[in-house]
């Protein structure tokens, strides 16, 4: 399995911000640990860290990340957003890794608010954005070429390489995840979230559909209408009013 190097993917990435400093490490505890530690060094922002495994690698909810040495893309993108909305940014990332998986492989990569990546109704990638002094530490984690799940995703996680039965090149896939994201970093904070709100719409597995959103305890049912210009997802429930959940985790929607 080739093993990811700096050099190769930081010859061929061309972008403006997001990978001018690309650490490549063996084995770390999380990506998200060592981004925290660079942001304490004053890193400049569009550094990226990048393992072959993580021992603690974490999820949204407090949840663990499984994944497998050598097989898989685990990043850490250091960030320094002039806005504090971190839904924003993890839609944002969500439609950057969707097209860049579509670009990639050609499968219908899906972006199931608020922050995972979806492929025939099954989990291959997530984001966890965590806040770090000043600065947005935004953690990506896709499954690539993993054939083995761990037991308490199996049945809600899959890799690019089970959906699409290739195998992919690690280094190559990875320049142009980080390349989607530069670009559509970049338009968030050059021209707002309008745009990146324009083409979620195109590629997200839930408006349009009947949803159950969990947000804080409560569970809110209807039809997913929109994503507003906070990243909140409007749902109409069942007596017409429509209803604002700024986070949460979804069931249900249109596609996969
Ligand atoms: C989620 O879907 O819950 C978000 C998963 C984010 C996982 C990535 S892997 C790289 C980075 N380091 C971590 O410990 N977590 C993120």
């Amino acid at each position: 399995m080739p093993v990811l190097s700096s050099c190769e993917i930081q010859d061929n990435l061309k972008t403006s911000l997001v990978g001018r400093k690309v650490i490549v490490l063996e084995r770390v505890s999380s990506t998200q640990d060592i981004a925290r530690e660079l942001v304490e060094k004053n890193a400049p922002g569009g550094t990226v860290v990048l393992a072959e495994v993580q021992s603690q690698g974490r999820g949204r909810h407090g949840r663990r990340w499984y994944s497998t040495a050598g097989l898989d893309l685990l990043a850490s993108v250091i960030l320094y957003p002039r806005f504090s909305n971190l839904t924003v940014v993890s839609l944002t990332l969500g439609v950057a890794i969707a097209i860049a998986i579509r670009n990639f492989t050609g499968i219908r990569a899906f972006v199931k608010w608020p922050n995972d990546v979806i492929v025939h109704d099954k989990k291959v990638a997530g984001v966890l954005a965590e806040r770090a002094g000043t600065s947005l530490i935004a953690g990506i984690g896709i499954n690539v070429n993993q054939v083995e799940f761990h037991e308490s995703v199996a049945g809600s996680a899959s890799s690019l390489l089970v959906e699409t039965g290739k195998e992919v090149d690690r280094a190559s896939f990875t320049c142009e995840v980080l390349r989607q994201i530069d670009r559509y970093y970049l338009m968030l904070r050059g021209e707002g979230f309008s745009p990146v709100r324009e083409e979620l719409k195109h590629l997200s597995s839930v408006l349009g559909g009947q949803v159950a959103v969990f947000f804080n305890g409560k569970t809110v049912r209807g039809q997913a209408i929109d994503v507003d210009e906070s990243g909140a997802l409007v749902v109409r429930v069942d007596n017409g009013l429509h209803v604002r959940v700024p986070t949460g985790e979804v069931k249900g929607g249109t596609r996969g």
